[in-house]
């Protein structure tokens, strides 16, 4: 990759997807299509995915790990997307009747469902159920009862176990400690006293465990601590299925190196056959984020500027926390590039600024870019792919951007931008 201008560090290649290229003015290519086609063609702000990229990734991971690879569709789902996991082969992670619907559609079948869920209503079972789902993921007593009593055929349920481990990332997306609102803990004796409530209750049958202790991990040691714990579990109840979710970190700065799926699949494979798991227990992993974050990046156009001298410089773009709300929602940082002219030096600390009605719109604080920014030109946040699109909203009704796919060098539209009669479709 080239220089984005003299004296600064050579673009990080590591946090784009990799398709990307630079053509010699400049101007950043996604598979060969350049930012501002995609722009003219479909508008800013937009998503934009590297659909080889996504692939790339699936693949590696299926091919490293030795049990069954499952995508965690929270970090993004369309029907497209859905169809990629199909084609692909692996499994999926649901979280929701609205995630089982939207991967149905795509062709993804029922049997290679994980269902999720800390409140699963009794109508998302009952549908979950009646499609055939390939595992229910139990999370509470409560759940337990509810979907003992929808059933007279056995169904295979995976319990959610809280190993009681505390991984490095923000508390917002730490799952694994005692104090969780999600699965039956290990540490208080919960998880043995659920795994006798099935073993007396012949309409479910407990193949095997589950159990996800955060998301943006980049110690690969967290997970050899999980692998420890539940293994414990399996092995005493002689289950034959493990499911130790997902939550592999990725690189969204500059100065950050995350391990690889690759690196990530070997390290619970190693602790599993440390552990005496190999060859007698199913494994299977459920990454999100390091499967699309960096397949996914979100172009913007510059609207307006400010400067408040000895203060702040702002530059203010046209979409915000509304199709990124993980800066306000974690303090998560980001990179951000003038698309059109990466070659430029980068060199002027520039505030990106979102168009809501909260101060604290900000999605990049104190990016470096180039000191004459000019309105309309193109600026472009890698690294969006996961919990971008998927948590995006329509705060101050504005539409939410469409999602294109670049894939074999040809672009397409797979989710279009809301319109403004979308804004109010739902109102009665
Ligand atoms: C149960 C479960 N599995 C998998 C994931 C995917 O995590 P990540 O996107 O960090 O890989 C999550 C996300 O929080 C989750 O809750």
């Amino acid at each position: 990759m080239d220089r984005v201008g003299a004296g600064r560090p050579r673009i990080p290649t590591h946090l784009f997807s990799s398709t990307m290229t630079v053509r010699s003015d400049g101007h950043l290519l996604i598979g060969g299509v350049a930012a501002r086609t995609i722009a003219e063609e479909v508008g800013t702000p937009v998503f934009v995915y590297d659909e080889d990229h996504i692939r790339a990734r699936l693949r590696e991971a299926v091919a490293a790990f030795s049990g069954t690879i499952a995508y965690a569709s929270k970090a993004f789902l369309c029907r497209a997307m859905a169809e990629i996991v199909a084609e692909e082969g692996v499994h999926l992670d649901a979280a929701s009747m609205g995630e089982i619907y939207v991967a149905l559609q795509g062709g993804v079948s029922p049997a290679k469902i994980v269902f999720h869920g800390n409140n699963k209503s009794t109508r998302e079972l009952e549908y979950a159920t009646s499609i055939g789902v390939g595992r229910i993921v139990v999370d509470s007593f409560d759940e337990l009862e509810r979907l003992n009593a929808l059933t007279q055929e056995p169904i295979d349920i995976w319990l959610r176990l809280t190993p009681g481990i505390e991984a490095h990332t923000h508390e917002f997306i730490r799952t694994g400690q005692d104090d969780s609102k999600f699965g039956f803990n290990v540490g208080n004796g919960d998880a043995d006293r659920a795994v006798q409530w099935v073993a007396n209750h012949r309409n479910l049958r407990l193949r095997g465990l589950h159990s996800h202790i955060g998301s943006q991990i980049f110690r690969l040691e967290s997970f050899s601590e999980e692998v420890e714990v539940v293994a414990e579990f399996v092995q005493r109840y002689q289950l034959e299925e493990l499911n130790l979710g997902g939550g592999l970190g990725v690189s969204y700065l500059e100065e950050e190196t995350a391990p690889s799926v690759v690196d990530w699949v070997k390290a619970v494979d190693q602790a599993a056959t440390r552990l005496g798991l190999a060859g007698e227990t199913k494994l299977f992993l459920e990454p999100g984020r390091a499967i699309v974050a960096t397949a996914g990046l979100t172009l913007y156009a510059v609207g307006t500027r400010k400067e408040i001298p000895g203060i702040r410089r702002y530059v203010s773009i046209d979409g915000g926390m509304s199709d990124n709300p993980r800066p306000v929602l974690y303090g998560s940082g980001y990179a951000v590039y003038a698309a059109e002219r990466l070659f430029d030096l980068h060199d002027e600390e520039w505030s990106v600024a979102g168009k809501h009605c909260e101060s604290g719109d900000i999605i990049v604080k104190d990016g470096l870019l180039p000191r004459d920014l000019r309105l309309g030109e193109l600026l472009v946040t890698p690294v969006t792919g996961a919990y971008g699109y998927a948590m995006s909203s329509n705060y101050n009704k504005v539409p939410r951007p469409p999602v294109v796919f670049i894939g074999g060098g040809v672009m397409r539209v797979v989710v279009r931008g809301e319109t403004l009669d979308d804004l109010v479709r739902l109102d009665a």
